[in-house]
């Protein structure tokens, strides 16, 4: 379902137009004058209305930079192989059409980086090894494609029509926010095709088999940087950097509904997005169960797990900047070794020595 390309908005500059009065009926120097001083005024005042705007959008209840001259073209037009993705996920699902999914860009994907440590949480991990037979890269730009193909087994490339996603994005930058929307519009067309997902950022390192661990009355469950205790409580603070999706009518809608809304929350992105409509009534009307999964077992650098006796994944979340992600990953898996080669009565003493770099 591809939503139709965005019509270009180039907001006219010179409206002074309304400002000018009628030349052809004042005669005479002072209506000269008159008109002269109209366009100064014009000229003067429009500019300050518009970094007034800007200023307006940037005191709001979020913060969000001015995107100064932006249209609105948070829209990707995401080139999809139906077939080529059918085939990738029916190759990677388990027995009940569950895959796991992840997106990768090329600073992410370079030796060394962050899919490195992604890749080796599952080798390390207690049973998630075999996980990786379920796991498909999804590949924003060909370097990543490229890395992909020679380090794993099912990956896909998602071609967005004139969009460079690779190198590193920064937060919140124009670039950012088409590669977040590209994602949830690509999520949805994933449980349109009846495949449910868990979906996980590539700086999540993955310890044990989150399966068990998700709530069978649940949609849509969605990991937080904060959890208030209570796993239906909306005000808990999501992280859409890690979410199970049980793909039926319910979630296939709320995933339109989600990416749909981001013409109304322009220069947001999808996290803030869902913070808004997950109070919306026609969330409520449409019935999707969501669930809010705790810290303890999907923890984070926002939130650590307190008990690594039972920690599925650890995200490195508010962290900004790639090489304090990397060298804070390299330090949980390094904390989970430690744990790993204790005794059962001694691994009580370990603890995680994160966050470090990321502090
Ligand atoms: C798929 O199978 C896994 C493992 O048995 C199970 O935990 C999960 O709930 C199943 N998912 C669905 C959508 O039935
Ligand atoms: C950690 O989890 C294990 C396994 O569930 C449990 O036996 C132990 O009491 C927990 N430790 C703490 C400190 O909560």
């Amino acid at each position: 379902m591809a939503a139709p390309p965005p019509l270009p908005v180039t907001r006219a500059a010179n409206e002074t137009g309304a400002a000018t009065p009628d030349q052809q009926g004042a005669g005479g120097a002072a209506a000269r004058r008159v008109v002269s001083a109209l366009l100064f005024l014009a000229a003067v005042a429009l500019p300050c209305l518009v970094v007034y705007r800007h200023r307006a959008v940037a005191l709001g209840d979020v913060l969000v930079p001015p995107r100064l001259g932006a249209s609105r073209d948070d829209d990707v037009d995401l080139d999809i192989d139906d077939a080529k993705l059918e085939e990738v996920l029916r190759g990677a699902a388990m027995a009940n059409d569950t895959v796991i999914l992840t997106t990768l860009n090329a600073a992410w994907s370079e030796p060394g980086s962050v899919l490195d440590v992604f890749l080796e949480s599952f080798r390390t991990g207690e049973s998630t090894r075999e996980l990786l037979e379920h796991l498909i890269i999804v590949s924003l730009d060909t370097a990543a494609h490229a890395r992909c193909r020679q380090v794993h087994r099912h990956c896909f490339a998602l071609v967005a029509g004139g969009v460079d996603f690779s190198g590193q994005k920064n937060f919140m930058t124009d670039g950012y926010l088409k590669m977040m929307w590209s994602r949830i519009n690509f999520l949805g067309q994933v449980l349109e095709k009846g495949f449910s997902f868990i979906f996980t950022d590539t700086d999540i390192v993955w310890f044990r088999n989150p399966l068990p661990h998700f709530y069978l009355d649940g949609d849509f469950q969605i990991a937080c940087d904060h959890f208030t205790g209570d796993p239906d409580d909306l005000s808990n603070a999501p992280n859409g950097g890690f979410a199970y999706v049980r793909s039926n009518s319910e979630t296939i809608e709320f995933y339109r509904f989600w990416y749909a809304a981001r013409e109304k929350h322009p220069g947001l992105h999808d996290q803030d997005v869902l913070n808004s409509i997950k109070h919306d009534s026609f969330v409520a009307e449409l019935g999707v169960k969501i669930k809010f999964l705790s810290t303890e077992l999907f923890g984070g650098l926002c939130e650590p797990s307190r008990n690594m006796s039972r920690v599925c994944t650890m995200h490195a979340n508010c962290c900004i900047g790639l090489s304090r992600k990397i060298s804070d990953l390299n330090a949980m898996l390094r904390d989970w070794r430690r744990f790993m080669a204790l005794p059962r009565d001694e691994k009580h003493s370990v603890s995680w020595t994160v966050p470090r770099n990321c502090r």
